[in-house]
C-alpha cells in the first residue's frame, strides 16, 4: 500500500510502498479516506529538535483522520466492518492509576499514532478498537477527518462553563478558531480572537467571532473597550503557545477568571504570577481529548448544528502531499486535508 513515510533522518517525507498492517488482538483494520495535516506532522517533515528525539525513522505519519472499517480481530464487539469511524489518536497503557481510574486522557506512558507508532497517512491503518470513534450520526467527510483536533477544541473550550461569559482566545490557527466557534455555540455573550495573521482573522470572522482582533496593530485592552466589557474576560483559551499573548491574557482577564492552556511554548518563559495569585486566576493545561467524552460532546456540537466547514481550506490528493504540506506551512490557509482515495 501507499504510505507517507519519514524514511530518513533528515528533512523531508517519503510516498512509499509498504506492507500493509497486520491486524493484532483487539484491532480494527481501516481504509482511510482523509486525514488531515497537523503542526506535529509540520515538525516532522522539516525535522526539528523536537522531531529528532521523538520520531524513530521509518515511520508511517499521520494521527488525524477518517476511514472505514474492513476487517476487526475476533471478539471485538461494537466496531463491525463497514463502520465510519475516526480515532483517538493517544493510545494509552491502560495499567496506570490513572487508567485504571477510567481516566485515561491522563494516562502517564501515552503513545502517539503516526509519532511512536506506525498512523494513518496510508491507504490502510490499524488500531485498537478501544481508540476508534464510530460516527453514528451521518457527518461530513473532511469534518470527521479532523476531528482529532477538533476535539482539542472543544477540550479546552469547555473545560469551564462559558454560559453567557465573555471568552478570550489567543491565536486563531484551525483549532483556536474551532475553539471559539464552539464556546459561541455553547453560549458565551462576547468571543473575541487573536492573531498577527489578517487571512487567518478573516476566517474567524467568518466562523462568527464578536471581534478578530489583529494583536500588531491593536491591544487587548482596546478590543475589550470596543466590546464594552468593563472588568475583563471570564474565560480564556490559549491557543498560540506564545508567551506574549498569555502575558496579554492574564492581564486582560476578570478577577477568579479562568484560562485553559492548549497552545504549546517552544520553551520556558516568565509570566506575571503576583497577578495569578491576587487575581485568583485558574490555569489549566489542557493535553488530547477526553476519552470518550470529548468525542461524544464533538458529534452531538456537530448534530446540534456547528458548522466547522470554514476552517477547511484545501483538499489534496494524497499524490500532492509536498504542495499540502507547503500550504499548510505557509500558514495561510485553515486546515489542509489530504485524500486517500483519488
Ligand atoms: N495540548 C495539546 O494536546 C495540543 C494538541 C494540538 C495542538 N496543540 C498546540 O495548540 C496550538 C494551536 O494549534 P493550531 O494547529 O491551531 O496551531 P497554529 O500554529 O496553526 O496556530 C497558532 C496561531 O497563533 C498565531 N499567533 C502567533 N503569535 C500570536 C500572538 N502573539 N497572539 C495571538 N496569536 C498569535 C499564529 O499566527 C497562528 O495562526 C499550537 O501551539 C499547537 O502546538 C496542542
Ligand atoms: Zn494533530
Ligand atoms: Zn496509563
Amino acid at each position: 500500500m501507499k504510505a507517507l513515510v519519514k524514511a530518513k533522518e533528515e528533512a523531508g517525507l517519503w510516498l512509499m510502498d509498504v506492507p500493509e498492517p497486520e491486524l493484532g488482538p483487539g484491532e480494527v483494520l481501516i481504509k482511510v479516506l482523509r486525514t488531515g495535516i497537523c503542526g506535529t506532522d509540520l515538525h516532522i517533515r522539516t525535522y526539528d529538535a523536537w522531531a529528532r528525539q521523538a520520531v524513530r525513522t521509518p515511520r508511517v505519519l499521520g494521527h488525524e483522520f477518517v476511514g472505514e472499517v474492513v476487517e476487526v480481530a475476533p471478539g471485538v464487539q461494537d466496531v463491525a466492518a463497514g463502520d465510519l469511524v475516526s480515532g483517538e489518536g493517544h493510545l494509552v497503557c491502560g495499567k496506570c492509576r490513572n487508567c485504571l481510574a477510567g481516566r485515561r486522557h491522563l494516562c502517564r506512558s501515552t503513545i502517539g499514532l503516526g509519532i511512536g507508532r506506525d498512523g494513518a497517512f496510508a491507504e490502510y491503518l490499524t488500531l485498537p478498537a478501544s481508540n476508534v470513534w464510530v460516527h453514528r450520526v451521518p457527518v461530513d467527510l473532511d469534518v470527521a477527518a479532523i476531528f482529532d483536533p477538533f476535539g482539542n477544541a472543544v477540550h479546552t473550550a469547555l473545560s469551564f462553563p462559558v454560559v453567557g461569559e465573555d471568552v478570550l482566545v489567543t491565536g486563531a490557527g484551525p483549532i483556536g478558531i474551532m475553539a471559539a466557534a464552539v464556546a459561541r455555540h455553547a453560549g458565551a455573550r462576547h468571543v473575541m480572537i487573536t492573531d498577527v495573521s489578517p487571512y487567518r482573522l478573516g476566517l474567524a470572522e467568518r466562523m462568527g467571532v464578536s471581534l478578530a482582533l489583529d494583536v500588531r496593530t491593536a491591544t487587548i485592552e482596546e478590543g475589550k473597550r470596543r466590546l464594552g466589557l468593563r472588568e475583563g474576560f471570564d474565560v480564556g483559551l490559549e491557543m498560540s503557545g506564545r508567551p506574549e499573548a498569555l502575558r496579554d491574557m492574564i492581564a486582560n482577564m476578570t478577577h477568579g477568571g479562568r484560562i485553559a492552556m492548549l497552545g504549546l511554548p517552544a520553551e520556558e518563559f516568565p509570566i506575571d504570577f503576583a497577578r495569578v495569585v491576587t487575581s485568583m486566576i485558574t490555569l489549566k493545561g489542557i493535553y488530547g481529548r477526553e476519552m470518550f467524552e470529548t468525542w461524544y460532546s464533538m458529534s452531538v456540537l456537530l448534530e446540534g448544528g456547528l458548522n466547522l466547514r470554514p476552517v477547511i481550506t484545501g483538499r489534496y490528493s494524497y499524490r500532492d502531499f509536498d504542495a499540502a504540506f507547503d500550504e499548510a506551512a505557509g500558514g495561510r490557509c485553515g486546515k489542509i486535508i489530504l485524500d486517500w482515495t483519488a
